[in-house]
């Protein structure tokens, strides 16, 4: 990867493409938790921004240790948190356009890891 200055640069780069690449999968596949290609729009547009990104303060999409408190506090919890916000967490993440249906399945999706599993 001589395109990238440091190898630092270039570890980052190769993590971004790994988490697009999941997301991709998860497209073109059937999804696991069965997120429609609308709800998986509004993902890529709204949640993707911190949940595939490092350093952001949010648990990552396919990085499992990051999910697992979370998971065992409960779906409910985990839902009000995103309707509310919770600290780095906006409120519905940025998505007006989600409703608790979308934003449950979206909650599942993310926890179960993505599309790997
Ligand atoms: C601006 C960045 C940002 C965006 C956009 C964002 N999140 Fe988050 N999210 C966070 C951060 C940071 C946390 C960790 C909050 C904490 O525990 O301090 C988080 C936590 C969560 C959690 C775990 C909540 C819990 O109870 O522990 C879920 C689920 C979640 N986000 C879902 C979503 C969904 C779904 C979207 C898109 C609709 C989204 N997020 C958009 C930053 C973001």
């Amino acid at each position: 990867m001589q395109l990238f200055s440091t190898a630092r640069a270039s570890r980052r780069t190769a993590r971004s493409v790994v988490l697009a690449a999941t997301v991709m999968l998860s497209m073109a596949g059937p999804a696991r938790a069965d997120l429609s290609d609308r709800q998986m729009a509004l993902v890529s547009a709204n949640c993707l921004q911190c949940h595939a990104r490092e350093r952001t303060g949010a648990p990552l999409i396919a990085q499992p240790s990051d999910w697992k408190k979370r998971v065992a506090a409960g779906e409910e919890a985990m839902l009000r948190h995103v309707i509310e916000g919770l600290r780095g967490m906006p409120p519905s993440g940025y998505c007006g356009a989600c409703d608790e249906t979308d934003l449950r399945a979206m909650i599942r999706w993310m926890s179960e890891g993505g599309a790997d599993k």
